[in-house]
């Protein structure tokens, strides 16, 4: 064989190792999301050893099945089998970030992917043929809907966006303008308030404002600790709380088409003080997008209807609602800081 064949013939090998890693992927998701969402890790014993045929007992799962399940997981640094006793398991570090009061709250996560993701990316085809939300064919309402209808989910998922949001609110704060005393701010769709309260924290004497649906706002009070920010319940598609400096929007407008965000934009720049700012907090996509935001635009794609968008796209969005793009910040994660203005 010629040298340049047998390096062709390693590129190929490379190339097929890293294919069938990737074609494998939801074996790990799944595995790890189920785990999860039967509540396996908070039901191992905190420091020691866990027996699978009571953990089968405790969760009423079957006894082999669990051990299959279980050994699967070990293999991948989740749960470890005591080699002298078959059946015995203990936490691993990556096994204790799946239980439910770990930091980060990826357990949160790992449910939200078993109980909202799974069958709508299972549909993707479809979506991708369509144009159209996956998630409205199998679950046979919109996103938001489901979740207004059922409120385990709303709070996995919101408690999901915690997850996220809580590890990219301390860089916005860091990195946007600083607020004086006295102003306001709305964080519109704000969750349970993890971006609001990096924003009162780092700007003491601001006036915060947490509106969401109701049914979230009435879970949001946690989250807040001693803020006391005023909490607002409503829908944005009606009208937002009146008379701030700033509107913050922090992954809303990727939830929606391009109608829509121009009714929540215009409803904002209706009730902003003269000289008040939109504050949009979103990944950024173009070409050669970092698999982040290409990947959460196909989210959007199945779950909403949504979409990320290129900076171009967001111009265009608040021209539309009389708006012009001021400043456009980079942050230290796939996201930007994009803080726009009236136009006149
Ligand atoms: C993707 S989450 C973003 C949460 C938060 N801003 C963050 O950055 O973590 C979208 C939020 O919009 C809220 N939302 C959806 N429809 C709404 C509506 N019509 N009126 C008010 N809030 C709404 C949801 O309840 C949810 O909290």
């Amino acid at each position: 064989m010629k040298p340049g064949q047998l390096e062709s013939v390693g590129v190929d090998a490379a190339s097929r190792a890293r294919l069938e890693q990737l074609l494998n992927g939801f074996w790990f998701s799944q595995t790890l999301s189920t785990a999860a969402c039967l509540g396996l890790p908070d039901a191992l014993v905190e420091d020691g050893w866990s027996s699978d045929a009571e953990l089968a007992r405790s969760l009423a799962l079957n006894p082999d099945a669990l051990r299959r399940l279980m050994r699967a997981l070990a293999t991948i640094g989740v749960f470890e089998e005591d080699l002298e006793r078959p059946g015995w398991w203990r936490h691993t570090p990556d096994s204790r970030l799946l239980c439910s009061d770990a930091a980060g709250d990826l357990a949160a996560r790992a449910r939200a992917l078993g109980e909202l993701a799974w069958r709508p990316w299972g549909e993707l085809k479809t979506s991708v043929q369509t144009g159209r939300p996956a998630f409205e064919s199998v679950f046979g309402r919109s996103f938001f809907a489901q979740l207004q209808a059922e409120p385990a989910m709303a709070q996995t998922f919101a408690r999901t966006m915690a997850s996220f949001t809580q590890a990219t609110a301390r860089a916005v704060a860091d990195h946007a303008p600083k607020l004086p005393a006295g102003h306001r701010v709305v964080d519109v769709g704000g969750s349970h308030g993890s971006m609001l309260a990096a924003l009162m924290r780092a700007n003491p004497g601001v006036e915060g404002v947490l509106f969401d649906r109701p049914e979230i706002i009435g879970q949001a009070k946690p989250e807040l600790e001693d803020l006391s920010p005023q909490l607002e319940g409503g829908d944005f598609f009606e009208s937002v709380p009146a008379g701030a400096d700033v509107y913050l929007l922090s992954w809303i407008l990727h939830d929606w088409d391009d109608a829509q965000c121009a009714v929540i934009l215009d409803k904002c720049v209706q009730a902003m003080k003269p000289g008040g700012q939109i504050w949009v907090v979103e990944m950024v996509v173009g070409p050669g997008a970092p698999l982040p935001a290409a990947y959460f635009d196909l989210e959007m794609l199945i779950q909403t209807g949504g979409r990320e968008r290129s900076l171009r796209a967001f111009e265009r969005i608040f021209a539309d609602a009389g708006l012009h793009l001021e400043r456009s910040v980079e942050l230290p994660l796939p996201q930007r800081l994009l803080i726009a203005s009236r136009a006149d």
